[in-house]
């Protein structure tokens, strides 16, 4: 490698700027991240299923109808997914990692669970079904661009039958007090980001006036050019959501703090009235 062209990384990035590299389709790290979605030790890519059963049961509180449909955004390897499926409602699961919808299909056909998955980027899917529930969960409205946003809230919106219930969680304010912002390194002969020896830059950004967080990877190996990994998450509360969602046409906007116990962390949920 360069180290010249590592250069253009080190300044804080315009925000939403992408990186060069996609983690959640990568075939490599997909299989890592499969483990830590099923790995009950550590919340990384999903929550521990005692956090999951509580929130499927409340989402199922909310809604009333035996034989709802559901469609997961960003369904993973099913988790939600299976839970709702064995409490007899119809469900779609969507995810763009190949890895998570073929463990997902696995384990639906192993179960009896008749749940329909679809390997799909949400941002370019074709939604053909009306359903009564919408929901993405583990943060994943709050990672995307605004631009991103305004194509999936729409296409949400239009999506839900009427008095269809969208529903997603998100960081809140008190998130920032765990958060450091310190620059790391990782050092490794093959692990999480490829199988070949790796040095791992590690930094966080703040953008305070969006309220947006930036976690950066810059992997390095020997043999190839940095990988640049991004994440944005955006932390908002009850009135960025209002505001942001009214106009779309979305009515009895709620903001629900104790469905998982994490502090950090609230619902919000909203209908097509
Ligand atoms: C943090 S994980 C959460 C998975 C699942 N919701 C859960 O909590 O178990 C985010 C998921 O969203 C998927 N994802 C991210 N962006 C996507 C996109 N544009 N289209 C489809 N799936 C996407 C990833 O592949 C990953 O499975």
């Amino acid at each position: 490698m360069n180290i010249k062209n590592l250069e253009k990384y080190l300044n804080k990035p315009i925000i939403y700027t992408n990186g060069n590299a996609q983690m959640w389709t990568d075939p490599y790290i997909s299989k890592h991240l499969l483990d830590a979605h099923l790995n009950q030790s550590v919340d990384a890519a999903s929550r521990n299923f005692r956090d999951i059963d509580q929130t499927v049961d409340w989402l199922s509180n909310m809604i009333k109808n035996p034989n709802a449909s559901i469609l997961d955004l960003g369904c993973g390897p099913g988790l939600y997914t299976q839970r709702f499926a064995k409490k007899g409602y119809q469900v779609t699961g969507v995810d763009f990692s190949e890895t998570s919808i073929q463990y997902a299909k696995e384990q639906a056909s192993k179960n009896n669970l008749n749940i329909i998955y679809n390997q799909s980027n949400y941002l370019s899917y074709e939604f053909n079904e009306k359903y009564d529930l919408i929901y993405m969960i583990y943060c994943d409205f709050a990672v995307l661009s605004f631009a991103e946003r305004k194509i999936l809230v729409n296409n949400i919106f239009n999506t839900l039958k009427p008095n269809g219930l969208f529903v997603f969680d998100a960081y809140n304010e008190s998130f920032l007090k765990t958060k450091t912002f310190d620059k790391d390194f990782e050092y490794d002969e093959s692990g999480f980001w490829t199988d070949k020896p790796y040095l791992c830059l590690s930094q966080s950004y703040h953008y305070k006036e969006h309220k947006v967080i930036l976690d950066q990877h810059i992997v390095l190996t020997d043999d190839s050019e940095p990988k640049v990994y991004r994440f944005y998450n955006q932390y908002m509360n009850l009135k960025d959501v209002s505001q942001y969602f009214l106009p779309f046409g979305f009515s009895n906007i709620k903001v629900h703090e104790n469905v998982i116990e994490d502090e950090n962390i609230n619902f919000y949920s909203m209908r097509k009235i």
